[in-house]
């Protein structure tokens, strides 16, 4: 039965690879992979074909459709096919739409996970995200929402949550910052943005809601995930912070 792996390439850094993804792309004979993979990682995949199928903003639809289509291609042709997506393939990051492609087409789909963005950016900020007293629940949300998808729904699970993620925030910060406000968060509430966690080039910005919904900081175009909760207060960076930024 043909066979696609659907592989997490982590945050950026390299070595923060699965050994076992690792050792599906050393055999691999061709590679759909993000726009954002780091290139050591692109090269432990010696023998094959790569193939970027990195989204552009505008053209979502259309691009997944065409990813579809060429993985069921690829897999009827070839074994070996990987899919390697950032982070992890199943969060933000439309695996389910290649799974249910690929399994009606009767190819086999295997998921090797990876470390999403949250994970890496609390690694990098020093917060453990369920610090006993202070948090027990956290949500991975996303304020970006499709055709036909409810807007509200990530509003009331960050309310609800101790501590919530908000990927793909990097440029609507500022306004996810008034909403919370808007819906009843205190403005006082510690956030957190990293930008290109785990690697050299990370960004790191700690402070309130009310200081976020005045301005936003400016990040250097790196993929931005945006943290909000209690926890944050005692994030590692905080030291670092000027006055205005810590409004
Ligand atoms: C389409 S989603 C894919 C998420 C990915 N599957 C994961 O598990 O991390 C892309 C978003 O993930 C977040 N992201 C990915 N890599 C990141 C990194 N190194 N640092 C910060 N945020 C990152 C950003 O919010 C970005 O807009």
């Amino acid at each position: 039965m043909a066979k696609v792996y659907l592989v997490g390439a982590g945050p950026g850094a390299p070595d923060l690879l699965t050994v076992r993804a690792a050792r599906v792309l050393a055999t691999a004979t061709v590679v759909f992979h993000d726009a954002l993979v780091h290139p050591e990682t692109l090269a432990l995949a010696k023998a094959a074909r790569l193939v970027d199928v990195g989204k552009r903003a505008g053209r979502v639809s259309t691009e997944q459709r065409f990813i579809n289509r060429a993985l069921v291609e690829a897999a009827k042709a070839n074994g070996g096919v990987v899919r390697l997506k950032g982070g992890d393939p199943m969060v933000f990051g439309r695996a389910q739409e290649e799974i249910d492609a690929l399994e009606a087409a009767g190819i086999e789909v295997e998921i090797v996970p990876g470390i999403t963005a949250a994970l890496a950016a609390s690694a990098d900020l020093g917060v453990s995200l369920t610090r006993r007293g202070i948090a027990r629940t956290v949500v991975l949300a996303t304020a970006r929402v499709g055709r036909d998808e409810d807007a509200s729904g990530w509003i009331a699970a960050a309310l609800a949550a101790d501590t919530t993620f908000l990927y793909m925030a990097g440029a609507q910060a500022a306004a996810i910052a008034v909403a919370l406000i808007g819906a009843g968060k205190p403005a006082s509430t510690p956030v957190a943005i990293v930008e290109s966690a785990s690697l050299d080039a990370a960004q790191r910005w700690v402070g309130t809601l009310a200081g976020l919904s005045l301005e936003a900081p400016r990040m250097h175009g790196g993929p931005a995930i945006l943290a909000v909760g209690e926890v944050f207060a005692h994030s590692r960076v905080a030291a670092l912070l000027s006055p205005a930024v810590a409004a």
